[in-house]
């Protein structure tokens, strides 16, 4: 890679005369999004039915590789046709320029003025990458050695407990992208991880989250990683104090802190502040948002489970598809289909959700990993410059295991009344051999996504001798489009694959829809009434309430419960 020094272009000014955001085109006014429009009434009854038919290859065409990935997105309501129209709503939106621009590590994220720099958390030792005039790539590079030397000493059990004891029990204690990454690649590479030590994750201030973790842990063996950007989280910083008073109430020495907290943070500061030598404190940058984090420092637990090795095939596997994204063409690139042809439901058939279904138990927490990555990313209602849009922006995106999803909500996709787009993540080799069962559940995979796209029509359902009243019961409209995500094993390189898929699709449906999907200021509101609320719940005196009558009334009805 080559790349450049890159000065800070719009520090100090006001947002709306910056040129990256001044003058923002409307994309839903171009004749490119007008000749989608067009194009979406001209296919609104077309069938996937009739797409197969028409192209007996279709299954084989409609399909790209990434890196280690197999997509067909052949069951996909689309043509040829569909496919360039979104192309060039994708060159009018200016994709190819906006993806060099975070990889140079230009402050694309506008009303926080940062880079957006990832992709730099996996960029190999010795590229070159300055940005405001500092070499980032070194510095993620001298992090990750840090955190490889820590890994190593407490996997081997060189790093023990204030008593002595081995640390076998690691305790990540963050929220939101501080605890669902690391959370979800634990969990997804857990055949990886060294089965001497348990991970466990604390992120909910109820308290029962955190007793849960410390039920049957051993004070002497636990080791807490307190992962927070900002370091100033309320949740976090609750559980924290809780995990040191138990610590302490254990141990009943000031000292052990040293040796059963370390830190992942951006804020030194805080860090000291809260008792936490910062020679303990795994840093990264304000570049890194939080929901791209768990591939920098954030990672640390998931480092610990599965060793620097694997971490760093992880981070290799990240890379393989950030250079398929920058370089790949438009027709050939995966998150950019992806995220195209998402927009195509979004916008021009008003497709409200968007679920993801993989066939693999170690991917349990992939659909609530990125339930966050695309939300919190693509969740908002203005453009860049601050114009509300007139379009839809991010989907609701959920979703579940199979087959376990196929025996709860899947009837709805079947024959509800809504649109569910879907995609199906699955493995040639499982991790576990067992016989019978890998085969079985692909074949799951495999029939789910043919049922879903060519239905059964009511004259197949009569050709099987079904009484004419349950006939429209059993009908299946099918056209609900599915796209195919195969890999051959769940590698670490494989889920680093899968998770900058999902990220670099996410970026791409942002540019188009011209939002700043690096920003979360939705979050906030909430934030500043809870603190205001929580001394009203607790204070012992009549507090003086000026919120809605509705919230008055909780709070009144909630303090004299808990009194009584
Ligand atoms: O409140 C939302 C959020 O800011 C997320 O974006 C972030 O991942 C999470 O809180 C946790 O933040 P931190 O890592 O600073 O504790």
């Amino acid at each position: 890679m080559a790349l450049s020094v890159v000065e800070d272009p719009g520090a100090g000014t006001d947002l709306r005369e910056r040129d990256d955001v001044s003058g923002q085109q409307d994309i839903s006014t171009t004749s490119q999004w007008q000749a989608l429009a067009a194009h979406a009434e001209q296919q609104r009854d077309v069938h996937l039915r009739e797409l197969f038919a028409a192209d007996g290859d279709r299954g084989t065409n409609l399909v790209a590789e990434a890196a280690d990935l197999y997509v067909d997105y052949s069951k996909n309501r689309v043509t040829d046709e569909t496919l360039a129209l979104l192309q060039d709503l994708a060159r009018t939106a200016g994709l190819s320029e906006r993806i060099e621009a975070m990889f140079r590590g230009e402050h694309i994220n506008t009303t926080e003025d940062r880079a957006v720099l990832h992709t730099a958390l996996r960029a190999p030792r010795g590229t070159n990458l300055v940005v405001d005039g500092q070499d980032v790539v070194a510095d993620v590079h001298e992090v990750l050695d840090r955190m490889s030397a820590f890994a190593e000493k407490v996997r081997s059990g060189e790093w023990t407990g204030h008593t002595g004891k081995r640390l076998t029990r690691i305790v990540n204690i963050g929220i939101g992208g501080s605890d669902l990454g690391p959370k979800m690649a634990t969990v997804a590479l857990q055949p990886y991880a060294d089965p001497a030590i348990t991970s466990v994750f604390v992120s909910n201030v109820d308290g029962d989250d955190i007793a849960r973790a410390l039920a049957d842990a051993d004070p002497e063996e636990t080791l807490f990683i307190i992962a927070s950007k900002t370091f100033t989280t309320i949740e976090t910083i609750t559980n924290a104090r809780t995990a040191r008073t138990w610590l302490l109430e254990a141990l009943g020495d000031e000292a052990a802190v040293a040796k059963h907290f370390v830190a992942v943070s951006t804020n030194d500061e805080r860090v000291a502040e809260f008792g936490i030598d910062t020679a303990n404190m795994f840093g990264f940058w304000d570049w890194v948002g939080g929901r791209y984090s768990y591939d920098s420092a954030v990672g640390l637990s998931v480092m610990i489970a599965i060793g620097p090795e694997h971490f760093r095939e992880m981070l290799a596997g990240f890379h393989a598809m950030d250079e398929h994204f920058r370089t790949a063409p438009l027709e050939q690139n995966v998150p950019v289909l992806l995220a195209l042809i998402g927009i195509w439901y979004r916008n021009f058939q008003g497709v409200a959700t968007h679920a993801v279904l993989p066939y693999n138990q170690y991917l349990s927490r992939f659909p609530a990993y990125l339930q966050q990555l695309d939300m919190e990313s693509n969740g908002k209602s203005v453009t860049r410059d601050g114009t509300p849009v007139d379009y839809q922006t991010g989907p609701v995106v959920w979703g579940e295991p199979g087959t376990n999803g196929q025996h709860a909500f899947y009837q709805l996709i079947h024959q509800g009344t809504q649109t569910v787009p879907a995609d199906f993540i699955g493995f040639v080799h499982p991790a576990d051999e067992i016989p019978h069962h890998h085969d079985l559940l692909t074949a799951n995979l495999l029939a789910q996504t043919e049922a879903l796209a060519f239905g059964k029509t009511a004259e197949e359902v009569r050709a099987d001798g079904v009484a004419e009243g349950l006939v429209a019961h059993k009908t299946f409209a099918g056209n609900s489009p599915t796209t195919l995500i195969m890999a051959p094993r769940l590698t670490p390189s494989v889920l680093g694959q899968l998770v900058a898929l999902y990220e670099h699709k996410v970026f791409t449906q942002g540019v188009v829809w011209g939002i700043n999907s690096f920003d979360q200021w939705g979050v906030e509101l909430g934030k500043v009434l809870a603190n205001q609320i929580a001394p009203e719940l607790t204070a012992t005196d009549e507090p003086e309430l000026g919120h809605d009558s509705s919230t008055n009334a909780l709070i009144r009805r909630y303090r004299e419960q808990r009194r009584s």
